[in-house]
Formats: structure tokens, sequence, C-alpha cells
């Protein structure tokens, strides 16, 4: 008996006789590598007769090698060189794997006690992994409309595909996104593709049950757009002002970048790109009405052409050289009136408004305005109208405004003397006369109607006299307005009181009256001695 009907005859023997004394498979190894296959007997010692190895690819059984407790023996050619049957314990070791030697492995140990062990077990050679590549259908696509289908190939066996978006693995759909894999490569397929479908990076990676493989990033540039086209400011002021670093800057979410046409009042704005300057706005002549700007944008990819919704303003001048012009000729009260006008070089003024000292001037009495407000006269004028006069020329733009000073002469009015009505003789008299006037009055003083040399407001008596006291007439005069204005005030310079003598001439009084009393009584005395003795008896 040939060791080939040997062995179909103890694995015929064996089938059913004892349980399998492999682990089930399969067991995968790598191209190239070395494998071992183990038996769950353990030691064997040197209980056993044989041990056969047999290999099959599915139709034909071939023996390997056997081995007896004293060795390896009737090693078959495929395997010489390359295979070693441990005589310990049976474990088959098959070294430098090659791509057939995938198939079932059996072995089966004929004991002492010939009761036959066998057992079977799946053997895959893998090949390695590589060449993983993702392909893409389109170079690039535009959003909803294209569906793009990437190809994951590589090279290897068994292989399982997977898709990775960025680092998680990419959510099949089954409708949007379907995955189909087929041998050594999966198909993925996007329809209607969005612009975040494959920013990813995309990988594929392919694995058998011992390696695996990523692909290169990927990713596909989906063009979009233009969405949310509009123009900055969005609300812009009613009027911008003329020749002002004024945009109107357009922006769109596209890719690629879109081109921007411009359009006033459906007319379009023959400029480029997406600001459009005030500049150009004027150069071209457009803004002098007030009108509706829109942007339009355009994707060249995606052909798809979006308007902004329209801004809208008008272009105004604003006010310079603003001029109050008022009266050149001397004004006088109650005589003269005067007219303020008011103007600027240029510019539109659309509101004028006056004030008077910092406070609204209103229409009334003296004052009247023109209908455009642009004069107003004073007639006549008056002492009150003297003040600061502010023009202010007002357009949505700006303001601007002029000042003029207006000077009204008037008086003197009726003056008033202050100074005291009862003075003594030797006291100090100040008079001091006042009359309100524009310019400032000149006085004269007059005492009981006589003019004097006085000619300030002050009149003054260093030590007052009796014949002081009379009737003293201040006059002021305005050679301007060509008036003049009296007041009068009366002095009275009183005696010298007795009341009012010293302690010494009291003191001289008396000692004179003493003196002169002392005088007479003596000069009677000397009289009484004279007369006896010239007595005729
Ligand atoms: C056979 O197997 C035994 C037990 O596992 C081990 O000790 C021995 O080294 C092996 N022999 C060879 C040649 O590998
Ligand atoms: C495979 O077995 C061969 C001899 O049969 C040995 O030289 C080699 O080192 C082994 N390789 C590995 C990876 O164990
Ligand atoms: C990939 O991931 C991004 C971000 O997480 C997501 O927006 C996108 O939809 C994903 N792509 C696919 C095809 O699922
Ligand atoms: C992916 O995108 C990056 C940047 O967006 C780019 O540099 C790179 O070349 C792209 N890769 C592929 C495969 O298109
Ligand atoms: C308007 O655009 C011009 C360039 O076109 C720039 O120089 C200028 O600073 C911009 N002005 C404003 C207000 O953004
Ligand atoms: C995308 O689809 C729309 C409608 O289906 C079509 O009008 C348009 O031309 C398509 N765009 C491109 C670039 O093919
Ligand atoms: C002021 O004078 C101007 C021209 O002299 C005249 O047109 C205007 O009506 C006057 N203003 C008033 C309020 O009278
Ligand atoms: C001035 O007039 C008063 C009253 O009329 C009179 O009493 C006085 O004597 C007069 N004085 C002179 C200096 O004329
Ligand atoms: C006051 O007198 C001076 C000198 O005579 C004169 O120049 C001036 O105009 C006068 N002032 C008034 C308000 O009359
Ligand atoms: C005031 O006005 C009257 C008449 O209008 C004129 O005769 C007179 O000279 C004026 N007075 C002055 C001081 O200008």
């Amino acid at each position: 008996m040939d060791l080939k009907s040997f062995v179909v005859l103890f694995f015929l023997i064996g089938c059913g006789v004892e349980g399998n004394i492999l682990p089930s498979g399969p067991v995968d190894v790598v191209l190239g590598r070395n494998v071992t296959l183990q038996t769950v007997v353990g030691n064997l010692g040197t209980d056993f007769i044989v041990i056969t190895w047999s290999y099959s690819d599915g139709h034909d059984l071939d023996p390997i090698a056997t081995a007896t407790p004293t060795g390896m023996k009737n090693v078959n050619d495929r395997y010489v060189g390359r295979v070693t049957i441990n005589v310990t314990n049976g474990y088959l070791t098959l070294s430098a794997l090659r791509a057939e030697d995938s198939g079932d492995y059996s072995i089966s140990i004929i004991p002492q006690s010939f009761t036959p062990l066998t057992g079977e077990i799946k053997v895959r050679v893998l090949e390695p992994v590589s060449d993983v590549l993702i392909k893409s259908s389109v170079p690039e696509a535009v959003e909803l409309n294209d569906t793009v289908t990437l190809t994951c190939s590589a090279k290897g066996s068994f292989l399982k595909f997977t898709w990775i978006n960025g680092s998680v693995p990419l959510k099949v759909d089954g409708r949007r996104i379907t995955a189909k894999e087929e041998e050594l490569k999966s198909v993925l397929t996007i329809y209607n593709v969005l612009r975040s479908d494959l920013i990813g990076p995309i990988f594929c990676s392919a694995a058998n049950k011992l390696e695996t493989e990523k692909s290169a990033p990927f990713n596909l540039t989906v063009h979009y757009g233009p969405d949310e086209v509009k123009i900055s400011p969005s609300k812009p002021a009613q009027y911008i002002r003329a020749h002002s670093d004024f945009n109107l800057t357009c922006s769109a979410v596209s890719s690629p970048a879109p081109s921007f046409l411009w359009f006033y009042n459906e007319e379009q704005v023959k400029t480029e790109g997406r600001i459009l300057s005030l500049n150009i706005i004027e150069k071209l002549g457009y803004g002098k009405k007030e009108g509706q700007y829109t942007c339009s944008a355009s994707n060249d990819k995606t052909k798809r052409s979006v308007r902004s919704a329209p801004v809208t303003f008008g272009i105004m001048e604003p006010i310079s050289g603003a001029k109050l012009v008022g009266p050149t000729s001397v004004l006088i009260a109650g005589n003269s009136s005067a007219n303020l006008s008011c103007s600027a070089e240029s510019g539109a003024v659309k509101t004028r408004a006056w004030l008077k000292n910092g406070k609204p001037l209103s229409a009334g009495g003296r004052v009247t305005f023109s209908g455009d407000m642009s004069s107003v006269a004073v007639a006549p004028v008056q002492k009150e109208d003297n003040g600061k006069y502010t023009c202010q020329l007002i357009n949505p733009v700006n303001t601007e405004q002029a000042v003029f000073n207006m000077v009204v002469h008037y008086g003197p009015e009726t003056p008033v003397v202050e100074g005291r009505d009862a003075v003594e003789v030797e006291d100090l008299v100040t008079l001091v006369c006042s009359a309100l006037s524009s310019p400032p009055a000149n006085y004269t003083w007059k005492f009981n109607g006589t003019l004097t040399k006085e000619q300030s407001n002050t009149f003054t008596i260093d030590r007052a006299v009796y014949s002081d006291s009379g009737t003293y007439t201040c006059e002021a005069s305005n050679a301007i307005t060509g008036k003049k204005s009296a007041s009068t005030h009366t002095l009275s310079v009183k005696e010298e009181l007795v009341e009012g003598l010293s302690d010494g001439a009291i003191a001289g009084i008396v000692i004179g009256v003493l003196v002169a009393l002392a005088a007479a009584i003596a000069v009677v005395f000397y009289c009484r001695q004279k007369v006896p003795v010239e007595s005729p008896y």
C-alpha cells in the first residue's frame, strides 16, 4: 500500500471516530510568511506510530509529510525544505507560504491504541494589501447638478473596503450616497453632490484579516454658489456726501470666486469688480437722483447668476462757504432797519435756521423772514436787537453756519444822578451821572443853569461851601443818535452848628466872660472909695 492510499484509509476511518484535534479555522497568513498549525492534543510522547499531514485544494488530497517518533519522513517534493513536523506535539510548520498553499490541511495520528486521531483546518494565504487608490469619475463637480463616483482599488486578497470622511467612517445612506463592493474595489457614488461632501479629506481603507492600508487623502472641488449675494452697507444713509470716501461692496458665497456686475436703476454700470466706489458713480454721472443699486454675482463653473437686494441712496453736495451779510451802515434805534441775508457758496441747502445769541430767532413784531428763510428783516431796529446773529444752512450731509454781530445805537436814556442831597460846609461832594447809551454818552454839568467845566459823568466838590448849594443838571448827549437827555439834582450845604464847638472854645468863652465880670466889679469898688472923701459935711 503506497503512502497516498494509507492516508486516505486512515482519513476515512478517522472521520466520525474521534473529534477534530485541530482548532476551527480559518488561519490567515500573509504571503511569504510562516505558519504553524497546532493540534489540541498536547504532548504525544512516543505513544504513536505515525503522524500524517495532508493538503487538499478542494479536489485532490495530497500528502505533505509523515513523522514517526524518530523523525519526519516522506516529505512531498512540493514542500521539501519548508516543512517541519514537531514529533513532540505533532505541529506542522510551513514556511515561505505561497498563494497556492491556501487550502484545507488535515492531520491524522495513529497511536499505539490504534484509534486514529484526525483533524482538519483551512489555511488562507493572504496577499499583502497595497496600492490603495481613490479615483474620481470627474475632476471637479458642480453642487447639486453632478453625480460623483469614487472608485477605491487595491491589491491584495480577501479585501474589505471602508470609506472614511476626515477621521470618521463615511455615512452611506443607500440613497444619495451608495457604496458597492466589488472584487478588489469599492465604488462610492454620491448623487447631487454637495459642497461639504468631499472636503473630508476622504480616505479609503482596504483590509484583510491581518493588514489595513489607507489611501492617500482625496478631496474634490465641488463648485457652488453664488449664494447670499449682498451689498454692504445694506442700508446706507438716504444721501451720501458727494466726493466722500464711500464704497458699495458686493459679496457672495461662491466657489470659484464670482464675477460681479453693477446696476443703477436696472442700467448696467460700466465698472468691474466687487467694489463700486462713489468716485466711479460720480464720474459716470449716476446718483444725482436717488436710485437703486444692485449687484449681480456670476459663477463661471456653476453657470449661476444671482442678484443682490437693492440699496437706495442719492448723492448730495455738501454746503460750503456759508455767509451772513448784514447792514454796513450805522444803525440807530427806532430810525434804521436791518436786513440780514444768508447764503452758501455751494451745495444744496435744504433747511435754514436763525439764532440770536444762541437762541432760536422767531418771526413776529419787528422781525420778518423771507419766504425761503434766506433773509430776515428787522424794522425798525431797537436796542434789544443788539447781539450775535447766526444763520444755519442745513442739508442731510452737513451743516454750515455764519455769524453777524449787529450793533444798534441808541440813547442816551434819561440819566440818573447819584449823590447826597445835603452836606455840610467842608464836606466832599461826589455826583455821578449815568445814562444808557450806545455809544457811551458824553456828559456836561450845569450849576444853577450855568455850564461848568466838568465833562465826565462825575462832578466832584472837594470842600463844600455854603454857596455850592443849588441845582446841578447833568446832560448826556450822543452825537450818533443826535439825542440829548438831562436830569437835575439839588444840593444844600448847611452852616456850622454850636453843638459843634470844641471844649477849648467853650473854656475860652467862659474865661473871657469871667475876666469881664471881674473888671466890672473892680471899677464899682474904686468909685465907692472916692465918694466919702469928697463929702461936704
Ligand atoms: C517541539 O515542541 C516542543 C514542545 O512544544 C518544543 O519544546 C520543541 O522545541 C519543538 N521542537 C522543535 C524542533 O521545534
Ligand atoms: C520562517 O522559517 C524559516 C525556516 O523555515 C526561517 O528561516 C524564518 O526565519 C522563519 N520566518 C519567520 C518570520 O519566522
Ligand atoms: C464629511 O464630513 C463633513 C464634516 O463632518 C460633512 O459635512 C460631510 O457631509 C461629510 N461628507 C459625507 C459624504 O458624508
Ligand atoms: C485637497 O485640498 C487641499 C487644500 O484644499 C489641496 O492642497 C490638495 O491638493 C487637495 N488634494 C486633492 C487630492 O485634491
Ligand atoms: C473704498 O475702496 C477703495 C479701493 O477701491 C479703498 O481704497 C477705500 O479705502 C475704500 N473706502 C472705504 C470707506 O472702505
Ligand atoms: C445645473 O442644473 C440646472 C437645472 O437642473 C441647469 O439649469 C444648469 O444649467 C445646470 N448647471 C450646470 C453647470 O450644468
Ligand atoms: C432783504 O434784502 C433782500 C435784497 O436786498 C430782499 O430780497 C429781501 O426780501 C429782504 N428781506 C426781507 C426779510 O425783507
Ligand atoms: C443857586 O440857586 C439857589 C436856589 O435857586 C439859590 O439859593 C442860590 O443862592 C444860588 N446860588 C448861586 C451861587 O447863584
Ligand atoms: C463825545 O465827544 C467826542 C469829542 O467831542 C466825540 O468824538 C464823540 O463822538 C462823542 N460821543 C458821543 C456818544 O456823542
Ligand atoms: C431818523 O429818521 C428821520 C426820517 O426818516 C430822519 O429825518 C432823521 O434824520 C433820522 N435821524 C437820524 C438820527 O438818523
